[in-house]
């Protein structure tokens, strides 16, 4: 992806895009879903994709069997299959870090022989085996607190993808819970979730994950010495080494902070925060479902990859959502995109897949340090499906935007009391989206044509959790090829923690604030004049 030559107007001037701007313009824009599934008769089954255990349906797009081929011709003009290669073979595509991005190489076997030259990916099994050996020996009493107790908590102490990823997945496979095992998440730099936590939980029954990749993150290290020095003061420094572990890729800081090097884990460089779930990043998911089950939901990711990295345009699911991702931003117009989760276990899947949509797709300048010349990544955001009928479903369904969207619907929940909620309702949501409601009230006239995909399976499970993140990493990585950008730095992200860090020490009295923003001097007088402060 480095030295892929992209023209000054690209994708613009890509004879897809031309022809699917034209198509749009033409043939498209005036059309119904509705309408359009009158011919081809089997639109509704020609439109599905099944990828091990999970089905799209992206019938109810405003799309035809034109607009397909469009995007077959598009796929291979922004040259996907090449990028998915140097993916797969460990080629620098993160360029501006100069680094491979390789999470298929955390879910591969041996055998698969994927980028086994790049530095560290030999060291992915040997990893993963003293996870395994720490997680049994946590679950058979082999590892105990400080006073002898077994570990029953587990506080996962970590921000954006290093307590995302673990924290969405914990809930989403709560079914595999090893007995007795409960789970924490604390990540807001306050302090004050870990405060309350260590009022409330056992100590001496809780082991506290540090998980930072750089393990200088702000917000992870506060929390973490919140938690060391509540131990110091309590049950002295000889606690420490027993209810402390680390994952980073930071061996030093681990040592610095007291992490003994049984409890540490390392993760390689070449992983991004948001796509490091299948790494050590994992280890709190793992103490909660034991590895086996972690190494499952390892197995169904590494299934999407390999049908990703085979699979012909037309069969290809993450190819699939990514294009219609880009037609309904790029040329529908839509300014978000919601993804929505029916089945509450997988009600933090949105806050996942926010950050690693939004931190990967969100630049403004391409690979050769152009500036982007269409839209890039456009605002994703969901939830609970289930609660979202009873807040925001208004304006989705008549308000003045459109705003198309991916329900996830698991057919089974796992409720003692089973019952057909969430799929009569699912498919109420996105009938009601398409065909819309005629009615003699104005006010309860539905306008319709408001496109969704429906992503389904049987029931929420290791393997289908790991296709599920698997199809959306790689459903980002053909956005970010085709819009030409490096989907796995995050730049703007790293400016703002510098300044944070500036103006603590500036609030702790450290330094004087020497820039120039005029509001931010005003606000700092504001609060320099609280009592608080005097
Ligand atoms: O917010 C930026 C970011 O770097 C994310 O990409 C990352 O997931 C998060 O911070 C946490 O980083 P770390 O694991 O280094 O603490």
């Amino acid at each position: 992806m480095r030295n892929r030559h992209l023209s000054r107007r690209y994708p613009l001037d890509l004879d897809a895009w031309k022809s699917l701007t034209a198509h749009y313009r033409q043939e498209i824009k005036n059309q119904t879903i509705t309408s359009l599934f009158k011919s081809p008769r089997n639109r509704a089954s020609k439109f599905v994709i099944k990828s091990g255990d999970l089905t799209l349906d992206f019938s109810k797009n405003l799309i035809t069997a034109k607009t397909l081929k469009l995007f077959s011709q598009l796929i291979d003009e922004a040259q996907i299959h090449n990028s998915i290669e140097e993916m797969f073979s460990g080629d620098a595509v993160n360029a501006s870090e100069d680094r491979p991005a390789l999470h298929v190489a955390l879910r591969s076997k041996l055998s698969d022989q994927i980028a086994l030259n790049i530095g560290d990916v030999d060291k992915v099994w040997v990893t993963q085996e003293k996870m395994g050996l720490f997680i049994d020996s946590l679950h058979t009493k082999k590892i105990l607190g400080f006073s002898g107790k077994k570990i029953t908590n587990i506080v996962n102490i970590g921000i954006g993808g290093s307590g995302l990823g673990p924290t969405m997945a914990v809930v989403a496979l709560r079914d595999y819970w090893v007995d007795g095992m409960k789970y924490y998440d604390v990540s807001n730099g306050d302090g004050l979730e870990l405060i309350d936590l260590l009022s409330e939980i056992e100590i001496e029954s809780s082991l506290f994950i540090v998980a930072s990749k750089s393990f200088t993150t702000k917000e992870t290290e506060e929390n973490a010495m919140i938690a060391r020095e509540f131990l110091e003061q309590n049950y002295g420094e000889r606690a420490i080494k027993y209810h402390f572990a680390g994952i980073s890729n930071n061996k030093e800081a681990m040592d610095a902070f007291g992490i003994q090097s049984k409890f540490q884990f390392m993760v390689p460089e070449w992983v991004g925060g948001r796509f490091s779930l299948c790494s050590a990043m994992g280890l709190s998911l793992g103490c909660m479902i034991g590895m086996n089950h972690f190494l499952r939901m390892l197995e169904g990711a590494r299934r999407m990859d390999m049908h990703f990295r085979q699979a012909p345009f037309m069969e290809n699911m993450p190819m699939m959502l990514a294009l219609l991702s880009i037609f309904n931003t790029n040329f529908l117009g839509a300014k978000s995109q919601a993804i929505l989760s029916y089945g509450s276990r997988l009600n933090k899947f949105s806050d996942y897949l926010q950050q690693l949509h939004m931190e990967s797709l969100g630049k403004s300048t391409r690979i050769d340090n152009r500036s982007v010349s269409v839209n890039t990544g456009s605002i994703i955001w969901g939830g609970s499906a289930s609660s979202g009928q009873h807040s925001y479903f208004q304006l989705i369904h008549q308000g003045t935007q459109c705003v198309p969207i991916d329900f996830i619907l698991p057919i089974i929940d796992t409720s003692e009391r089973k019952n057909n909620y969430n799929v009569a309702n699912c498919l109420a949501q996105s009938e009601a989206l398409m065909d819309g409601y005629k009615a003699s009230g104005t006010e309860k006239v539905h306008p319709g044509n408001r496109p969704s995909n429906t992503i389904l399976f049987e029931r929420v499970s290791p393997e289908i959790l790991g296709q599920l993140i698997s199809l959306y990493e790689h459903k980002v990585y053909v956005q970010g090829v085709i819009f030409g950008i490096n989907p796995f730095d995050q730049f703007g992200v790293e400016h703002g923690k510098r300044l944070a860090s500036t103006l603590n020490e500036h609030l702790n009295g450290k330094k004087k604030y020497n820039k120039t923003n005029k509001s931010t001097q005003n606000i700092l007088n504001i609060i320099k004049n609280l009592d608080l402060y005097k």
